[in-house]
């Protein structure tokens, strides 16, 4: 499990404030809030990219900012949101630079590198694209070709900052429907994720950030409700349910007569 314990973080004013969280194995956390709330800052964080200016962010007790770069990648996999993409290499070969924390002593793949690389292509549906130079990719196939490249690096914990931003309506689906695989097998997920529908049906719990105020971290019904959302992001939302799950559903109101 990772965990945020009063970590604070600023650019000068004061961003995250005393965040205090964690994801278990077997949970999937949201993360949500309006941009520039700090959730891209707090992924960063829960990856061990950059340190804390106080309190620790720990997996399984471990300190992760100080962690070996190899240490660190067995144990959490990331998506950023805004990796830079223009790298000359095939989608295969960024998917197995997943497996390069677990390559043997001379950096080679083994079956079993390249048998978790065709699984995770295959379940984001990348794999007719295995030979194709990344820089000729979409925005939305080359977001599921850095997906994969974090499900083959088969990590306890994954964090991913929108993953689920450039891809269509069957992706996103197809996207949760991994992480939801993944939670379920045991994995500590968190997703930065703006569509709150995606997040309040998949989700089991959220962390609603707003800049240099208190996280609200709880249940869907908890963090989702109509007042919190007209005071974080300034809308009016009614709060239904989903006519075949009954599920906690958003329905936006401006636009309607
Ligand atoms: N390197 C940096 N130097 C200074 N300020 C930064 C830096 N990175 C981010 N910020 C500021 O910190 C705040 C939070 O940024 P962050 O990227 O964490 O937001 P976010 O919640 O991910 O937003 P979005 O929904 O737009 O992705 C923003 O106001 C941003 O301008
Ligand atoms: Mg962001």
């Amino acid at each position: 499990m990772i965990s945020a314990r009063a970590v604070r973080f600023s650019y000068g004013k004061p961003l995250l404030v005393d965040v205090d969280l964690e994801v278990a194995s077997g949970e999937l956390l949201g993360i949500i809030g309006p941009n520039g709330a700090g959730k891209s800052t707090l992924a960063r964080l829960l990856l061990g990219l950059v340190a804390p200016q106080s309190g620790r962010v720990t997996v399984d007790d471990r300190d992760l900012h100080t962690l070996p770069a190899r240490a660190r990648a067995r144990l959490v996999a990331a998506v950023l949101q805004d990796e830079p993409l223009e790298f000359p290499f095939t989608a295969l070969e960024v998917v197995l630079m997943g497996r390069r924390a677990r390559l043997g002593a001379f950096g080679f793949e083994r079956p079993d590198d390249l048998a978790a690389a065709e699984r995770a292509m295959r379940d984001t549906g990348v794999f007719d694209l295995a030979d194709r130079p990344l820089s000729e990719l979409s925005g939305g196939e080359r977001k599921r070709v850095l997906l994969a490249r974090a499900l083959a690096q088969d990590t306890p914990v994954l964090i991913l900052d929108e993953p689920a931003a450039a891809l269509d309506i069957r992706h996103q689906l197809d996207l949760f429907a991994l992480l939801d695989a993944r939670r379920k097998g045991g994995a500590a997920v968190a997703v930065v994720v703006h569509d709150l529908n995606l997040a309040a049906t998949f989700c089991t719990r959220l962390a609603l950030l707003s800049a240099g105020a208190p996280a609200v971290v709880g249940s869907v019904a908890e963090v989702l409700t109509e007042a919190r959302l007209r005071s974080v992001f300034g809308v009016e939302v009614a709060v239904g349910s989903h006519p075949v799950t009954g599920a906690r559903v958003l329905f936006p109101l401006r636009g309607v007569e």
